[in-house]
């Protein structure tokens, strides 16, 4: 452990990628401050991150929508650099709510670049998503495919972040790394700490899992009329302690100015596509549970497919998954038996 590294902020550190990112962080020696809303996380994370590491993070409940709070904060804390993961997620919430998305995910952004230029914070990492590259024309995607008009709010948010991001490491001593996310999944093995979503789950696994778990009668599989081998729509399911260890691998980039460019991107999957019925498929495999479900119409928004190249992230950050599927499936699993 090298306890001589600076303090990383990491805002949004009791959500799903965040608290995973934040146990990676501690193990590796770093100290971590979290900023943390509470507005989709529980405090009790804080205690199971506490106890996977050994080490208690610093945290501080705060609004990043509030701009003299995010000044005070960087003027009574000295920080290295930030993983900034605080923002809402859910794609179809931002089509109802468009400003709720622009004022959360962008009025945030800004307060935060302010103050780190302020105060020569000169490291940032961005959770990017692979929605900027909309339905790819070529797969797997590649970091140098085009960037398709945003399907959603929530997906333009992040498109628009990173543009301004960029802007703002070609005028000010600030390097940035964009990574853009395929589909995080899973928990940690210890099953202390894993995805939370609050109500009706809108993302595959935890519906799967709640289905499994008899709290839904049943999974709808949204379409099975697309151009893929078995119908059912593709995309690349990253365990969340892989992706986790990623941001890590960018950090060290970025601290030890390995960084090519002012501000780089990386496509954070694992390569490989698997359509819903694969990960229905795979789930019975590794929890011999039978799952109900019954195929409906197309989900407004759905592309058919998406998976990474992952070679720039493996060449440049020195990262590769090493979990698979049926791990990530065991463990929210796991985790769902827990709730
Ligand atoms: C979406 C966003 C992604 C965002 C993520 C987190 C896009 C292209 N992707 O991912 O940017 O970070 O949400 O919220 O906007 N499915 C079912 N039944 C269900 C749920 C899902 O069949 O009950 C299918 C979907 O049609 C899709 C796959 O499972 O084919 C994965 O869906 P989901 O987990 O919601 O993730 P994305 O839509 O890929």
């Amino acid at each position: 452990m090298n306890n001589k590294k600076g303090k990383i902020l990491v805002t949004g550190g009791l959500g799903f990628i965040g608290s995973h990112t934040v146990v990676e962080l501690q193990n590796e020696g770093f100290e971590v401050v979290i900023i943390d809303d509470l507005s989709n996380s529980r405090i009790e994370v804080l205690d199971g991150i506490t106890s996977i590491t050994g080490v208690k993070p610093a945290f501080v409940q705060l609004d990043l929508k509030s701009k003299s709070l995010v000044t005070g904060f960087f003027e009574d804390h000295d920080i290295e650099g930030v993983i900034h993961f605080a923002a809402s997620k859910a794609v179809g919430e931002s089509v109802q709510e468009p400003l709720k998305y622009y004022e959360n995910n962008i009025t945030t952004l800004i307060y935060l670049l302010q103050q780190m230029t302020a105060n020569r914070v000169g490291n940032l990492i961005f959770s990017s998503s692979c929605t900027v590259y909309g339905q790819a024309d070529e797969l797997p995607i590649t970091e140098k495919a085009s960037i398709k008009p945003a399907e959603s709010p929530y997906g333009n948010t992040k498109q628009i972040g990173e543009e301004i991001i960029k802007d703002t490491t070609r005028v000010n001593d600030l390097s940035a790394i964009a990574l853009r996310y395929f589909n995080p999944i899973g928990g940690h093995d210890s099953i202390k700490i894993g995805e939370l979503p609050i109500g009706v789950p809108q993302n595959l696994i935890p519906f799967v899992t709640q289905t499994a778990a008899g709290i839904r009668k049943e999974l709808s599989i949204f379409g099975d009329d697309y151009p893929t081998p078995d119908g059912t729509a593709i995309r690349d399911y990253i365990h969340v302690v892989d992706l986790a260890k990623a941001h890590i691998s960018a950090l060290k980039r970025l601290l030890g100015k390995k960084n090519k460019e002012k501000m780089e991107f990386f496509n954070i999957g694992t390569g490989k596509g698997s359509s819903v019925l694969d990960v229905v498929n795979a789930f019975k495999k590794v929890t011999n549970v039978a799952l109900n479900y019954k195929i409906v119409g197309r989900r407004e928004g759905d592309i058919v497919s998406a998976y990474a190249d992952t070679s720039l992230a493996n060449k440049e950050l020195g990262w590769k998954t090493k979990l698979s599927l049926e791990d990530a499936l065991n463990s929210a699993w796991k985790w769902q038996l827990k709730q």
